[in-house]
């Protein structure tokens, strides 16, 4: 569904991601991994148009993305939910929501889509008139989840869905996912949570000074040596 081909990355003169690849099938769930300033974040933005790479090249379903415009990738069924959830936070739930739905123009399907992420996240549901700058940190990560899916993704980009949140609330998010997959949404994941993240996820490419270090089943990658002393402290 999803191939990164060798791709380099660069914030101006400064590269930052080198060479990496990644190859995802339909249905498959997949992390990304790897300490802070790794190149996790960067990887996702040059796959989602907001910094094309100097070099590479990105295919959707056997068709050249590369750098395509963000908005042309939410019409091909492609969400991105970025690390900083980019709220409209003088909105409220409700209208962020619609926000997500921009590129449908059917309002039965919009009014399908609304039942189906007020009914994945009810607390969002109670809070539908409240401005989103006023939610806590764990229902604007909701929020911003949700909105991603009102547009009918098939592939959704999670960039640290579970920062911040509680314990349950880290849960919930990983529910949405396990939910994605039996729609066979592919989704891909960067998380600092680990140990969680290779519980729930098929495969994962751990990164480390932007390359791709590892990559492997997470059933494997939760018996490995470097892994386990690295991310997991055991
Ligand atoms: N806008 C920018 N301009 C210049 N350098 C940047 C910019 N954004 C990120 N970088 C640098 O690129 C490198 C990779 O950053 P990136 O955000 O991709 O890491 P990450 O793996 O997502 O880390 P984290 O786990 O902390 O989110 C870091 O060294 C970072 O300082
Ligand atoms: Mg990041």
């Amino acid at each position: 569904m999803l191939k990164v081909n060798h791709i380099n990355v660069a914030y101006g003169n400064l590269q930052v991601v080198w060479d990496v690849s990644l190859s995802i099938s339909e249905g498959e769930v997949v992390a990304i991994l790897g300490p802070n300033g790794a190149g996790k974040t960067t990887t996702l933005k040059s796959i989602i148009g907001l910094l094309p790479p100097k070099s590479g090249s990105v295919e959707f379903k056997g068709e050249d993305i590369t750098g395509r415009p963000i908005h042309e990738m939410t019409t091909l069924g492609v969400a991105f939910v970025p690390e900083e959830r980019n709220l409209f936070t003088a909105m409220t739930v409700h209208e962020n929501l619609l926000m997500g739905a921009y590129t449908i123009r059917d309002k039965q399907k919009i009014r399908r889509n609304l039942e189906y992420v007020y009914s994945l996240f009810p607390r969002l549901e109670e809070r539908r008139p409240q401005y989103a700058g006023t939610m806590s940190g764990g229902e604007r990560q909701m929020l911003a989840i949700a909105r991603g899916l009102m547009a009918n993704p098939r592939l959704v980009l999670l960039d640290e869905p579970s920062m911040g949140l509680s314990p349950e609330n880290v849960i919930v998010v990983f529910e949405t996912i396990e939910k994605l997959r039996s729609e066979n949404v592919t989704v891909i994941i960067v998380e600092q949570n680990v140990d969680t993240t290779l519980r729930f996820s098929d495969r994962a490419y751990v990164m480390e000074q932007g390359r791709i270090a590892m990559h492997d089943t997470s059933e494997n990658l939760l018996k490995d040596d470097h892994v386990c002393k690295m991310y997991l402290g055991v």
